[in-house]
């Protein structure tokens, strides 16, 4: 048996733009507006209407994440709802209402809700107004909203996280076209990088300014870490691995945990005359505002190799003139997803933080294996049978575990999803929870992986 720390959060995550359904919801997100103007852009046209339809059955899903043994879960607060006035950040008294009653069923149920303030749901109004995360103005609303959940919520939720994975939003929404408004700036996206980070480092200011965290509670932030490896031992594949890791990692993982940017990468965005914009006072924020500990999320690790074209001789500037995607001949791949395949870097993750980042305490926020049609695995129960989501999981925890006896101060595993829930533009072509829901229906039913998961979190180990 591979037993786990005491206390070990066996657990999962959604975010509320994935499970709540838009119900009653006075503002539009980022996402909310891109399936108004643009539904085909969605998987069957699926968009976030509906969704878990949480809004409406969260006692009942709340019992069902019960039944499959969790002890903690992480979904968020959408800014959306919560506020009513986004300027004067004045809230909504049916979405108070609605997160109390959520926040309570899960105490209620010995489950541990751990909130996060933004997963991708920027209100719209505040990207056509401002350019979203473009403008230091943005980022003081968005201070304001996390004051607001502090203040409502902070009696009993004791774990916040600011971002879910702030790079896919630089990403998504400005270099590789998977996030309204599908810009492709490099520019932009060093700034959004930027005050992103900084949007964290002053919600953590405010939490601690409330005193929340005096009274056994933290703030951290959730990133996805996909490490990254290099094509070969080639000089000039170990510099695009150099580049990558900064650019895609050290980014917001360095001023997280170490209070200020790589040098380095200041250095090249520096010199390619792309560096952000700050203010005299950040360097301060930054330093005085690192996070209490790191959620990590990561399905897959990060290949990369040099780029084929030489730098210099392309136009606009883009971070992909120092890197390119390796795809590894022989990699293991879940083919649904289009996702590799590799255990072991859960591993490398913990010796990481470790050793280069004074071993803070952290967990998985998220690891997973998204499945199309998996009806084809119903038993004649109307179970699905999804040994292949029991064997990754299980792969991941053994390195996981091994990361633990080698000195890693992890705490946690969280699996994306409890419940199938929408996922952005891929709508619910693949499913990744505990539990499966028939869209049509919205009946939820356990898998196999979710009966299973209730005996390693009944025995804390892996057998
Ligand atoms: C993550 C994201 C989640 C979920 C998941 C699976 O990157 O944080 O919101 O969509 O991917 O697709």
């Amino acid at each position: 048996m591979k037993k786990f720390p005491t206390n070990f959060w066996w657990g999962a995550a959604t975010s509320g733009p994935q499970s709540e359904g838009r119900f009653a919801k006075k503002h539009a997100n980022m996402f909310d507006y891109w399936y108004e103007i643009e539904p085909e852009a969605f998987y069957n046209q699926v968009g976030p209407d509906t969704a878990s339809n949480f809004y409406n059955s969260f006692r009942e899903d709340i019992a069902l994440m019960k039944k499959v043994g969790l002890n903690s879960v992480r979904t968020s607060i959408q800014w959306s709802r919560l506020i009513d006035d986004l300027e004067a950040n004045t809230v909504n008294p049916a979405a108070v209402d609605f997160y109390n009653q959520v926040i309570d069923c899960f105490i209620e149920n010995g489950i541990r809700p751990i909130i996060t303030l933004h997963h991708f749901d920027l209100p719209v109004e505040l990207y056509h107004k401002y350019g979203g995360w473009e403008s230091r103005h943005v980022v003081d609303l968005f201070v304001g909203f996390a004051e607001q959940a502090f203040r409502l919520f902070g009696d009993r939720v004791k774990d916040w996280t600011t971002h879910n994975e702030p790079m896919v939003v630089v990403d998504g929404e400005y270099l590789y076209q998977f996030h309204y408004p599908n810009l492709v700036d490099g520019k932009k996206a060093v700034q959004v990088a930027y005050n992103l980070n900084l949007a964290s480092a002053k919600a953590i200011a405010k939490y601690r300014a409330l005193g929340l965290d005096k009274d056994g509670g933290r703030i951290g932030i959730v990133l996805n870490l996909t490490p990254t490896y290099a094509a070969s031992e080639s000089a000039a594949d170990q510099e695009a691995a150099r580049f990558a890791e900064l650019w895609n990692n050290k980014m917001f993982l360095e001023p997280a945990i170490h209070g200020h940017f790589p040098a380095e990468l200041e250095d090249v965005l520096r010199r390619d005359n792309v560096i952000w914009q700050t203010a005299e006072e950040d360097k301060e924020i930054f330093k005085r505002n690192t996070v209490d500990f790191l959620g990590v999320n990561f399905y897959h690790p990060n290949r990369v190799k040099a780029p084929d074209i030489a730098p210099n001789s392309v136009g606009d500037w883009l971070p992909t003139r120092y890197f390119d995607d390796y795809q590894m001949p022989g990699r293991r791949m879940n083919i649904d997803k289009g996702w590799e395949i590799y255990p072991k870097a859960v591993y490398d993750i913990a010796i990481n933080i470790r050793d280069n980042y004074k071993n803070i305490p952290g967990y998985i926020s998220e690891n997973g294996m998204g499945v199309s049609r998996e009806e084809r695995f119903l038993d004649e129960s109307g179970q699905i049978q999804d040994d292949y989501r029991i064997d990754f999981i299980k792969e991941h925890l053994e390195w996981l575990h091994k990361g633990i006896e080698e000195g890693s101060n992890c705490f946690g595993y969280h699996l994306w999803t409890p419940i199938d829930c929408w996922s952005w533009t891929n709508a619910y072509r693949n499913r990744y929870g505990f539990i499966s829901n028939d869209i049509h229906t919205q009946i939820k039913t356990i898998k196999k992986s979710g009966q299973w998961f209730k005996t390693v979190t009944t025995q804390n180990g892996l057998s």
